[in-house]
């Protein structure tokens, strides 16, 4: 098999190359990234030497550069994926996210290929309690949410209008290694080293479902040999927790492996305004995909986040290359108001 991976570049799109390299020494994989500001090769730098490797820069917008790829079936990371800059600017999450994900149908459609979508759990809304499954309503927030909400129902569209074979996963909150340093767990393990001002939004009573990005590759894996076309598959661990309850957690472990007084780097935390239309809660139920494909999560948290740290914490020059650039006009745009220190 050959397999396009769109957004191999990014956070998930490189820890899933690794992972179908790894794991199927038969298959070929094309990574097809438009480089943007999360892109980077050097989370492939392992992978560069394989000879079942090959890296295209390209926009997932621009339909002749689709035309000449080879592949026999497409899964799709590419898109813009930051809540915070989508409420700052839509236009590029529409554009990629809609108009992108429209090109490749129409690329899946010509070829008659498999084309797997990842979507999010964010597409579902916010939930007060109990959880979202695969027919539970779509209910988007923000402008990230919405453009992922659109393109999970062309996908639908070109399954049931064109009889593509099409799949859709819809994950909750990732972390790991190679995550961009715009999103929270990162985030607070870079601004605890440096002892800058940690934001935490509202009150931060907001809760997620942690999933290590390695449980995530091994779960789109399954959908991709196991799932059936037409299907939704929700992906997650039902590993919820207050955001505040994860940055102490994140700072203490930090503190402990940095020999630092624990109150001090915990004195760090600074409560902000809220984001925007901030969902509360992201909560679904896995039991179709654990049922439908056997996949199970296997990294405790306890185990993935002290790892995730200790990558973060032995990968200064990865971080400090990607925060050295246009990324803290980002910040100051982020936060520059919102942080009193
Ligand atoms: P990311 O921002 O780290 O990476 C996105 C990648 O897509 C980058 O390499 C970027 O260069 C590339 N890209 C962006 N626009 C492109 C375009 N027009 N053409 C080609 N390449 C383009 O994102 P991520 O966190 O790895 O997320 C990957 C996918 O998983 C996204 O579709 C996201 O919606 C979904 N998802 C993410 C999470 C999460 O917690 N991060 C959870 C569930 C689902
Ligand atoms: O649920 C899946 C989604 O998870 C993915 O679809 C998105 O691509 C991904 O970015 C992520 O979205 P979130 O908005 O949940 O992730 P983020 O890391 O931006 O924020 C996690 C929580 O932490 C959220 O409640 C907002 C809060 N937060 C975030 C940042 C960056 C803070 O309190 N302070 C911060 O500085």
């Amino acid at each position: 098999m050959k397999i396009l991976i769109t957004g191999g570049a990014g956070f998930i799109g490189s820890n899933f190359v690794r992972h179908i390299l790894a794991s199927y020494p038969d298959y070929d994989v094309v990574n097809f990234d438009k480089l943007t500001y999360a892109g980077n090769l050097e989370n492939l730098s392992d992978c560069e030497s394989s000879d079942r490797y090959s890296f295209v820069k390209g926009d997932i917008c621009d339909p002749e550069a689709l035309k000449k790829l080879e592949f026999d079936s497409i899964v799709h990371f590419a898109a813009e994926s930051h809540v915070d800059r989508s409420i700052l600017d839509s236009q590029p999450f529409l554009q990629t996210n809609v108009m992108g994900t429209v090109m490749l149908l129409e690329e899946a459609k010509r070829r008659d290929c498999t084309f797997l979508h990842v979507s999010t759990d964010e597409v579902y809304g916010s939930i007060g309690e109990g959880y979202f499954y695969e027919d539970s309503p779509l209910m988007p927030n923000s402008p990230y949410a919405a453009s992922k909400a659109s393109s999970d129902l062309l996908v639908r569209s070109y399954i049931k209008t064109h009889k593509i074979k099409g799949l859709i996963t819809r994950c909750s909150n990732n972390y790991g290694p190679f995550q961009f340093p715009e999103k929270l767990i990162p985030l607070v393990i870079l601004n605890a080293v440096n002892k800058r001002p940690i934001p935490v939004y509202g009150d931060g009573m907001n809760v997620r479902d942690w999933i290590y990005v390695v449980d995530h590759c091994r779960a789109v894996d399954a959908v991709l040999h196991r799932g059936e076309s037409g299907e939704v598959y929700n992906v997650g661990c039902k590993n919820e927790m207050t955001n505040i309850r994860l940055v102490e957690l994140i700072l203490g472990k930090v503190a402990e492996k940095l020999g630092r007084d624990e109150k001090e780097v915990l004195s760090l935390i600074e409560y902000v305004d809220d984001r925007k239309g901030h969902d509360r809660r992201y909560a679904i139920d896995p039991k179709k995909m654990e049922d439908s494909t056997g996949w199970k999560p296997e990294t405790d948290f306890a185990d993935g986040i002290a790892s995730t740290i200790e990558w973060y914490l032995s990968n200064q020059k990865w971080w400090e290359r990607i925060t050295s650039g246009d990324y803290m006009n980002y910040y100051k745009a982020q936060y520059g108001d919102r942080l009193k220190r």
